[in-house]
């Protein structure tokens, strides 16, 4: 870790911020030394094994774990708020094509806000009003605009589905089958939060100035979209899909590994071991491949952990496998941060509420290393 403290004042620089705790949160707990996930206390295995994405969202916007009735009227007015004004909409369907569906999702997160008259209100009544509209809503966004790049009509959502099966509902015009649903549910409920992760710093930053919650998310967006963050899911996929043959797995990750290139999906800045949303991945993306077409992809996978792991000790994280998941249900590849962004909106708002509660302007200092005393030269004087 790079620290050191500055000679002017008692501060400390440390590169990255690692180290350094900027906020307190009762959400969730990352335990890097032991590699372990809660939120609220719970497990995370226990989560993935029990409950629902609709659920998670319960117990982040509310801190504790619903009651059945509780849960059906919440995930009911999910399902009421899924709906895209038709402007937003229309507006959608002008962008280029070839827009990066996270730049997509960043614009229309902040158009949102444009059309929202109570994007400034800051209670907590109307910021859970807001985050609630905005967990309904980005998959229709992200739905839509996949439609839209298909030249395929729009497929309004469902009420009666939950969020993963409405999502894929409207994604591919149909059903898709229950293992697809439900593995695509364990992965919004295995992203929904994590700490103070990049992308969510972001948010509470944000709205640590007293901005807006669609601002807030917005910022958000855009922090999740780096490959250090939330692209490296695609980039893992992208791998997989040059390396094309498991044998050639092995001798790719060793070349990248000689050119000093990180290999997409692994490392994380806190797990000191393994991060524990990994192994959870593994198992789903190897049951879901089995028997599939993308089983050579799932060997590949295996192939590069098997090599990585042989050369350094990193192990992978949350994206490496989770991308064969998403690959698998049917979600094009570059469209794979945008169901990060569709999980994590559940975090973001969480930590924006929490951050309003007990909110202090988030303003670090930078350490000045630039010239001193130097003499404004008049531009004719200059060379
Ligand atoms: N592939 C190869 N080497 C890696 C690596 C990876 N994915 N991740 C870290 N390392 C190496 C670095 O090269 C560095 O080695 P060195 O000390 O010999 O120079 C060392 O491990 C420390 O890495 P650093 O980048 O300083 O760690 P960090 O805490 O700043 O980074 C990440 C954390 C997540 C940004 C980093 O692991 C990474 O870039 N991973 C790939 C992107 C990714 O999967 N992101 C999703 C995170 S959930």
């Amino acid at each position: 870790m790079a620290t050191k403290s500055t000679a002017a004042s008692k501060t400390t620089f440390s590169k990255g911020l690692e180290g350094v705790v900027a906020s307190q949160t009762v959400l969730s707990l990352v335990d890097g030394e032991k590699g372990e996930l809660y939120y609220l206390g719970i497990p995370i295995q226990e989560l993935i094994e029990h409950s629902t994405f609709e659920e998670i969202v319960s117990l982040l916007f509310f801190r504790k774990l619903p009651t059945r009735s509780e849960l059906e009227g919440f995930a009911k007015e999910l399902a009421h708020l899924r709906t895209l004004p038709n402007e937003i909409l229309n507006f959608l369907t002008e962008f280029p094509r070839s827009a990066h569906p996270m730049a997509m999702l960043r614009t229309m997160v902040s158009a949102l806000g444009l059309f929202d008259p109570h994007a400034d209100a800051n209670s907590r009544e109307a910021n859970l009003q807001k985050a609630k509209r905005l967990v309904a809503v980005l998959p229709t966004i992200v739905a839509a605009f996949h439609r839209v790049r298909q030249k395929q009509k729009v497929v309004h959502p469902n009420k009666v589905y939950s969020i993963a099966e409405n999502f894929l509902f409207m994604l591919h015009g149909k059903p898709s089958p229950s293992e697809h649903v439900r593995a695509l549910d364990k992965y919004l409920i295995m992203l929904a939060d994590h700490g103070l992760n990049a992308s969510t710093f972001s948010a509470r930053v944000t709205i640590a100035t007293e901005s807006d919650i669609y601002s807030a998310v917005t910022s958000a967006i855009g922090t999740l979209k780096g490959d250090l963050h939330g692209s490296a899911n695609q980039r893992a996929m992208e791998m997989f899909l040059k390396v094309r043959d498991p044998q050639k797995a092995g001798p790719y990750v060793q070349s990248l590994l000689r050119d000093k290139k990180k290999i997409m999906g692994f490392g994380h800045r806190v797990y000191k071991t393994e991060d524990p949303r990994a192994p959870q991945f593994r198992e789903i993306a190897g049951d879901l491949c089995r028997g599939t077409g993308n089983e050579k992809f799932f060997r590949i996978a295996t192939e590069i952990e098997k090599t990585v792991r042989k050369e350094k000790p990193i192990p992978p994280n949350v994206d490496f496998y989770s991308s064969l998941v998403l690959y698998t249900v049917g979600i094009p590849v570059d469209f794979f941060t945008t169901i990060f962004a569709m999980s994590r909106v559940a975090g973001w708002s969480a930590h924006v509420l929490e951050q309003l509660e007990d909110n202090r302007l988030i303003r670090p200092q930078a350490e000045y290393v630039g010239p001193r005393h130097q003499r404004y030269t008049p531009v004719s004087e200059r060379r």
